[in-house]
Order: C-alpha cells, then sequence, then structure tokens
C-alpha cells in the first residue's frame, strides 16, 4: 500500500486543557473551521479529556472520531483513579497509549503500553501507540535503536489484522511542546524504520497499511513538511489543536 493509499489521520491531543464546556464549544468551532471536503479526505480525531467526551460526542460526534488520552489495560476492579477500556467504548474510536507524558511523569513502561494495546484492541478501540527519542538520545546516535525497541515491545504478539489498523504516532520528545522539529526527511527516515519494526513483527501487508503520524510542534505552518513525506500519514498535535483556525490549517496540509 502507498502512502497515497494510507487515509491521512490527524488528531488533537488537548492533553489536559478544556473544562467540558469549553470542551464542547472547541470542537464545534474545530470542526466548524474544517471545510467538509477535507473531512472526507483527512481523518479527523479529537481527544478531549476523559469527563469531557460524552459532550464532545453529542457536540461533533457524527463529524469526527473521539480518542482518549490514555487508558488502564483492566477492564474494571480496584484501580482508584483509572479509566477502562470498557468505559471509553461508548465515545471513542481511538486511545492515545504511551505518549511520552504518560511515560516521563506517570512512570509508564513499555510493558504497560503493551498491555494497554493488547487490551484496547480486545475492546475494539484502535490505539494511537507513541514513541519518541529524547534530546540525549538523539545527540547519542541512538534515536532508531530506541525507537525501534518501543515498538518491537509495545506491539509484540499483536495479530497481523490488529497491525493494519494500527496508529502509531512518533513524537521526538524534545519537540513536543518546544517549538523545535524534526526536519521533515528526519522524521520521515524513522518513520520508515517504525514500518519496518512492524514488519518483522506482522508481516509487510499489515506494515503497509499501518498509518504512522507525526508529533511534536506541528502547526498550520510547518505541517506540510511532515504530511508531504511518502512514511509520515498525518499528524498528532498537541498545542496548536487547541486553536480551531491552526489546527484547520494543519487538516488542510494533509488534505493535498
Ligand atoms: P505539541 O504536542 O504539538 O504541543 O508539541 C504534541 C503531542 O504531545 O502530542
Amino acid at each position: 500500500m502507498t502512502a497515497q493509499a494510507r487515509k491521512p489521520i490527524v488528531a488533537a491531543n488537548w492533553k489536559m486543557h478544556t473544562t467540558p464546556g469549553q470542551a464542547r464549544d472547541l470542537a464545534a468551532q474545530t470542526v466548524a473551521a474544517i471545510p467538509s471536503a477535507s473531512r472526507a479526505a483527512v481523518e479527523i480525531v479529537l481527544c478531549p479529556p476523559f469527563i469531557a467526551l460524552e459532550g464532545v460526542h453529542e457536540a461533533v460526534g457524527s463529524e469526527v472520531r473521539l480518542g482518549a488520552q490514555n487508558m488502564h489495560w483492566e477492564a474494571q476492579g480496584a484501580f482508584t483513579g483509572e479509566i477502562s477500556p470498557t468505559m471509553l467504548v461508548p465515545w471513542c474510536w481511538y486511545v492515545i497509549l504511551g505518549h511520552s507524558e504518560r511515560r516521563q511523569y506517570f512512570g509508564e513502561t513499555n510493558h504497560d503500553v503493551h498491555l494497554k494495546v493488547k487490551a484496547a484492541f480486545a475492546h475494539g478501540l484502535t490505539p494511537i501507540v507513541c514513541v519518541g527519542e529524547s534530546l540525549a538520545q538523539r545527540e547519542a546516535g541512538e534515536t532508531h535503536a530506541w525507537v525501534a525497541l518501543q515498538v518491537r515491545e509495545a506491539l509484540h504478539g499483536v495479530s497481523p489484522a490488529q497491525l493494519a489498523t494500527l496508529v502509531l504516532a512518533y513524537e521526538p520528545i524534545w519537540a513536543i511542546g518546544t517549538g523545535k522539529t524534526a526536519s521533515g526527511p528526519d522524521a520521515n527516515a524513522v518513520a520508515a524504520m517504525i514500518r519496518e519494526v512492524v514488519a518483522a513483527i506482522g508481516g509487510a501487508a499489515a506494515a503497509q497499511a499501518a498509518r504512522v503520524q507525526y508529533g511534536g510542534s506541528v502547526n498550520g505552518t510547518n505541517a506540510a513538511e511532515f504530511l508531504c513525506q511518502p512514511d509520515i500519514d498525518g499528524a498528532l498535535v498537541g498545542g496548536a489543536s487547541l486553536k480551531p483556525e491552526e489546527f484547520a490549517r494543519i487538516v488542510g496540509a494533509a488534505t493535498v
């Protein structure tokens, strides 16, 4: 499958921003800012905070798909403060897993991400699995080996059919929220390497069907540099996704 055959996917990660009311408004404004032709050509995913999912679903759930920003791997149980896959299923198509902020601030390991990936698929949710290197790792020339390890440890044992639907987000940690980005060709080289690791796990067909996003300070001005790359199929957007016009420009860059 070529990049042209993979539908671009642009996801908005609102992180710990917006009250439920603000999230409804932001969702409506975001959808209104994106022309309907772009909404047909590009898969758009909004990932609000958990408690805003229902309201955002009511506001725009028929126009775009929703995703959660995290989840626990158990279906239920004594895990105070956690959210299970079964709680997300009514609202979400996607779930972001292994975001670097989860790994950095909440101690998530590759094994945790693996358990969550398996649970997501078991409950009919599609994971957006985040991987990426620190600045020190990049400077030490360890990017490819580190990211390959993250992908292997997250995805081992996942079936080819599941891998084919998967989304991976390559997000260099040093580029998240910093205004710095990888270059388009650099990010593409990592995306291509990620696809090779997926191929080694589940075969070439699954790897060609899986979509790989770039994330880290993507905005309306720099999006095209990433979205024109052959192995990059979309973007995971943080800060710029809180501004409807800016997010719409990123979706526009994915439309061409
Ligand atoms: P950013 O965040 O676009 O604000 O850099 C991206 C992300 O964390 O997914």
